[in-house]
């Protein structure tokens, strides 16, 4: 591996569990967050280069707890995938990739008061991601927005389509440990800026969502179709970075021992 100076906080990487330091590591231990959220509403939209859901301002959603230090607002759940299944995520684990990602982005709302002062600011932005897998069955909330009525709205760059009553802690799994790093945005201006907090517990969606993802333009319908799939950022050295997490790759059915070390998804109908 090597040791690049300018690497050294860039995003994505493949990150090897083994990697992980387990020894004296807190316990990062999480299950379902709170109940209920909010039900969050917002705009669906194809930016040209990825599926991006834009929630309103009110209600307010954030993360805090596992390694982050401050509250972290969402701000966009980003949704990246490939052309081919098992291939399309921007982290890859243990060398593997998956077939789509789900970027929950948020910045530091105690010390900042936007997203573009935050990402441009140390501790500014908290990036948790879960991989996405083509299976039999698929994830109630994921389902929301790729059923046929919904994600046909947004085949072409623009097109945006508002939803309501959406169920976010519908996204995560019943229980998940997770690995974490210090990285970079993985579009431009790629500030380096970003706590990343990656679920180590796949969701699936079927393969006719898949394809309907797929189907997705990056052009506005006058220009040539070209599929919105495989818009990741290429995979950068890891150099030294320190990974943390919950699992010990030798021993994988074991917990490392620690105090609690718990990540909260939080809401508040009327925040700040
Ligand atoms: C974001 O916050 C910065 C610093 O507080 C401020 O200068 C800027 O105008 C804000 N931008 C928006 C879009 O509100
Ligand atoms: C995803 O699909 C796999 C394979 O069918 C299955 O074993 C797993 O339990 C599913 N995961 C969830 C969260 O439903
Ligand atoms: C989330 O944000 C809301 C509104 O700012 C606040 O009331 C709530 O305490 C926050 N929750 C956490 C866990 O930070």
């Amino acid at each position: 591996m090597t040791v690049g100076g300018q690497a050294w906080w860039l995003t994505p990487v493949t990150l090897a569990l083994w990697e992980a330091k387990v020894g004296g590591t807190p316990e990062v231990r999480s299950s379902r967050p709170l109940l209920p959220l909010p039900q969050l509403r917002g705009t669906l939209y194809n930016t040209g280069r990825h599926v991006s859901f834009l929630p309103a301002p009110r209600p307010v959603v954030n993360v805090s707890g596992g390694p982050l230090l401050y509250s972290h607002r969402l701000s966009e759940l980003r949704l990246l995938f490939g052309a081919r299944d098992g291939a399309g995520s921007e982290h890859q684990i243990n060398h593997q990739g998956f077939s789509a990602e789900v970027q929950l982005i948020h910045f530091n709302q105690e010390l900042y008061g936007n997203f573009s002062a935050a990402s441009r600011s140390p501790n500014g932005l908290a990036i948790l991601s879960l991989f996405v897998n083509v299976a039999g069955s698929s994830n109630p909330f994921l389902s929301r927005l790729l059923n046929r009525d919904t994600i046909t709205r947004i085949s072409y760059k623009n097109d945006a389509y508002f939803l309501q009553d959406l169920s976010l802690e519908l996204l995560f799994p019943e229980s998940f440990g997770f690995i974490t790093y210090q990285g970079s945005l993985s579009t431009p201006p790629c500030s380096e800026t970003v706590t990343w907090i990656l679920i180590d517990r796949a969701l699936n969606i079927t393969s006719l969502q898949m394809h309907s993802l797929r189907l997705l333009s990056q052009n506005p319908p006058s220009q040539i179709f070209q599929s919105l799939s495989g818009n990741g950022r290429p995979l950068q050295p890891l150099a030294h970075r320190a990974l943390r997490g919950n699992r010990d790759p030798r021993h994988p059915e074991r917990r490392c021992r620690g105090p609690n070390y718990r990540l909260h998804v939080d809401g508040a109908p009327h925040g700040r």
